[in-house]
């Protein structure tokens, strides 16, 4: 759990999602609140899924696209 070197992929339904931008959430890839309990100083990523679609969520958090996968994981 937390950071890791490569993303996670998952089926999502429309909904809003908070993605952990800690890497500190006990349910990656999503907020938990440990960010604020840590005081991390950092906030989750807030996205919105409009339709069903698998997502490719960020593990490595050295993406330049925030909350998703942009393969950086790979030169890491
Ligand atoms: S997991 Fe792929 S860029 Fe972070």
């Amino acid at each position: 759990m937390g950071i890791q070197n490569q993303p996670y992929v998952i089926d999502e339904e429309p909904g809003v999602k908070h993605w952990c931008a800690c890497g500190k959430s006990e349910n990656q890839p999503y907020c938990d609140g440990s960010h604020a309990r840590l005081n991390t100083g950092m906030q989750p990523i807030k996205v919105t899924i409009e339709k069903a679609k698998k997502v490719a969520w960020c593990g490595c958090r050295q993406s330049s696209n925030k909350p998703f996968c942009d393969g950086t994981h790979a030169k890491l």
